[in-house]
């Protein structure tokens, strides 16, 4: 699989990351280790985990995710051979709550360390943005965990341009590591002008975003998530999922996109699907993109958008559809 270097790190990763957010929880264990399997098989090695995942599925509490991640390095014996992200700073009801405090970054950091049974985190994310808590504690609480060998990198989800650059100057302002990417949430269908944050906290990539990403000349890396819109592309009804805020997206803008993307996705033979991810991935700046399924044939689809390559002619069509 084709990797892509993490900001300025050194260190690369896979192109695709997988989102491990339902494992343990809506996706059972066997199945979860399958789709690890196989995502390996495929050359992958990054994944993408939360210390909530998912507590917000029925009979869950919230660490499943990491603690099937940690019984699979463990049976498979490959966590060199891995690159594990996960978070902090989303609440986990009716324990932890959504805060950045010194406090809970080190205590989630411990708690994610011993279910995932590994000794360090790749990848450290702040889960969300926390405007109770000075940026000067957030960043030296991860300073702290990288100079203990905890983490090796910190990123940060779910923020606005503007504070991740007050964020990463106070780094360099007192020699703390920077956040090294971002994740947000990002597709081929764009929200409503104006939309800076989905009413559930999500954050999109948006211009302003772009703009600074690319005036950090490659020393911030995109990851995006929620790729596939739950399902949107593939699904003949063509309708966003409730739980993805369909009312925040145009619908004239939405018409337009997704008929180019069929047109594209007849010339190229590749799904809709595919033709998001590729699209993803062939951008500049170039992106990250997580994919998730709970079934075999859904996430090969996705894992196999690698070998697509669109044109220059055709990238452009994409970028220039709007309604
Ligand atoms: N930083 C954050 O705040 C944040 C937030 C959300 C997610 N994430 C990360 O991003 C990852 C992905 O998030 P997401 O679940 O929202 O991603 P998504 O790409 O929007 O949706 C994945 C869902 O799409 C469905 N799907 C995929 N291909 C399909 C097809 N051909 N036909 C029908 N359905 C299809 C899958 O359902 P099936 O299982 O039925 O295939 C899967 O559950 C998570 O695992 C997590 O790691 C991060």
């Amino acid at each position: 699989m084709r990797s892509i270097e993490l900001g300025h790190t050194g260190v690369e990763v896979s192109a695709l990351g997988l989102g491990c957010m339902y494992f343990g929880s809506a996706i059972d264990e066997r199945r979860s280790f399958e789709l690890l399997d196989r995502y390996l098989d495929a050359g992958g090695s990054h994944l993408d985990t939360a210390n909530n995942y998912a507590h917000w599925i029925p009979g869950s509490e919230g660490g499943e995710s990491e603690r099937v991640l940690g019984r699979w390095m463990r049976a498979r014996r490959n966590r060199d051979q891995l690159f594990v992200a996960t978070k902090v700073g989303f609440n986990m009801p009716p324990r932890v709550p959504t805060s950045l405090s010194r406090q809970t970054i080190v205590e989630q950091c411990e708690n994610s360390l011993r279910q995932l049974q590994t000794d360090h985190i790749d990848l450290y994310y702040a889960h969300c943005d926390d405007r109770e808590t000075p940026l000067e504690e957030v960043l030296a609480a991860f300073d702290e965990l990288v100079r203990q060998g905890k983490v090796r990198f910190i990123g940060c989800s779910n923020m606005l341009a503007w504070r991740i650059e007050r964020a990463r100057s106070l780094s360099a302002q007192h020699g703390w590591p920077q956040y090294c990417c971002v994740q947000q949430r990002h597709t081929y269908l764009r929200p409503k002008t104006g939309i800076t944050r989905f009413s559930n906290g999500h954050v999109p990539v948006n211009g302003d975003l772009l703009d600074y990403v690319t005036e950090q000349a490659g020393s911030l890396a995109i990851v995006a998530y929620s790729t596939l819109l739950g399902g949107t592309y593939s699904h003949p009804s063509q309708r966003i999922p409730g739980n993805y805020q369909p009312s925040e997206y145009d619908p004239l803008d939405m018409q337009a996109r997704l008929k180019v993307l069929q047109a594209i996705s007849r010339e190229t033979g590749a799904s809709p699907n595919q033709v998001v991810l590729a699209w993803l991935n062939q951008a500049a700046p170039a992106i990250i993109a997580l994919v998730s399924s709970s079934t075999h044939e859904r996430l090969q689809e996705g894992l196999d958008s690698v070998s697509l390559e669109l044109t220059p002619e055709q990238v452009t069509r994409l970028d220039q559809a709007s309604g």
